[in-house]
C-alpha cells in the first residue's frame, strides 16, 4: 500500500494484529526484504515494514541522513497512528533504528538490531562508499549489484539457496540510483552510535548471521556487551540477509523476544 506522509508516499506493507512492529531494511534493497517475516508474524504483532525515502515506492527526502530518516521515520508513525513501536532495522535499518533511539527514544517501545554495527564508518570506508557513488554515476545500478552480491549473503546460501541469492538480486537491480546515491551519502556521514546504544533502556535483541562478513558476529556482540539487558541470537548457515536465508530461525528469534519481552499489558 502507499501511505501519504508530510514527507511525501511511503511504500508499505503490513501483516498480523497488535503491538506494531517497524522493520527497516538495508542497503541498497526495498521492503520486501522482509517478506517472509511478514509472512509469518508473532501472535499479537502487527509488522510493518515500509521502503525507506527514495527506494521501492517512497518518495525521496531532501538531505539525506540517518537522523533525517530518524524523523521521516517518526512522520510515518505519526501519519500511522502510533506512539510506539519496536523498531527493527538490518544493517543500514539498524543504523537507522539507532538513530531514532537518540533522536526519539519516546517513541521506541523495543529495538531490533540485525547484522548491524553501532560503529561511525572508517575514512577508508568512507573511500569506498564515494567510489561506489562514482561507479555508479559511470556504470549504473549492476555495477553496484556485483559490488554488494559476494558480501550480502553466507556461503550456505550462496551453494543451496539460489533462489534467495537471485531474489536479492533483483532487488538491488530494482533500486532507484538516487535512493542508491542519496543512501550512501547516509552511510558515510553516519554519526557514531556507541554512546547512542549505551544508552538504550528497551528490551533489545541482537540478531546476526553466523556467516555474516559485512558486519561480523564480533560486532553484534560488542553491542550486546554495551546494551545492558539485550539478547544476542546467532542465525545458523545465514549471512549478512539473514533473515531472508534463513527465515525460520530469525522468525523463531524474533517471535520469541517479542513474546517475552514486549506485551501490551506492559507500558
Ligand atoms: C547494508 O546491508 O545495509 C549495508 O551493507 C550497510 C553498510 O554497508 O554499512
Amino acid at each position: 500500500m502507499i501511505v501519504r506522509t508530510p514527507d511525501g508516499a511511503v511504500g508499505l506493507d503490513a501483516s498480523g494484529a497488535g503491538e506494531p512492529v517497524l522493520l527497516l531494511h538495508g542497503f541498497p534493497l526495498d521492503r520486501t526484504l522482509w517478506a517472509p517475516q511478514l509472512a509469518d508474524p508473532a501472535p499479537g504483532f502487527r509488522y510493518l515494514a515500509p521502503d525507506l525515502p527514495g527506494f521501492g515506492e517512497s518518495d525521496r527526502v531532501a538531505g539525506p541522513g540517518m537522523d533525517r530518516w530518524a524523523d521521516w521515520v517518526v512522520s510515518l508513525l505519526d501519519t500511522l497512528g502510533i506512539a510506539r513501536a519496536t523498531i527493527g532495522g538490518l544493517s543500514m535499518g539498524g543504523y537507522l533504528a539507532m538513530a531514532c533511539w537518540r533522536r526519539h527514544p519516546h517513541r521506541v517501545r523495543g529495538l531490533v538490531l540485525a547484522d548491524t554495527r553501532a560503529g561511525a564508518d572508517s575514512d577508508e570506508g568512507r573511500a569506498k562508499r564515494r567510489e561506489m557513488q562514482a561507479l555508479l554515476r559511470t556504470e549504473g545500478i549492476e555495477a553496484v549489484v556485483e559490488r554488494m552480491r559476494p558480501g550480502m549473503t553466507g556461503r550456505a546460501t550462496r551453494r543451496l539457496r539460489p533462489a534467495a541469492i537471485d531474489a536479492l538480486d533483483a532487488m538491488m537491480r530494482r533500486a532507484h540510483p538516487d535512493a542508491v546515491h542519496d543512501a550512501l551519502q547516509a552511510l558515510m556521514d553516519r554519526p557514531d552510535s556507541t554512546a547512542t546504544i549505551a544508552s538504550v533502556t528497551v528490551p533489545t535483541l541482537i540478531l546476526c548471521g553466523d556467516q555474516d562478513i559485512l558486519t561480523p558476529l564480533p560486532e553484534s556482540r560488542a553491542m550486546q556487551a554495551a546494551i545492558a539487558g539485550s539478547v544476542l541470537g546467532v542465525v545458523p548457515e545465514a549471512g549478512h540477509a539473514s533473515n531472508f536465508e534463513v527465515p525460520g530461525v530469525f522468525n523463531r528469534l524474533l517471535s520469541e523476544f517479542l513474546g517475552a519481552n514486549i506485551r501490551a499489558d506492559q507500558s
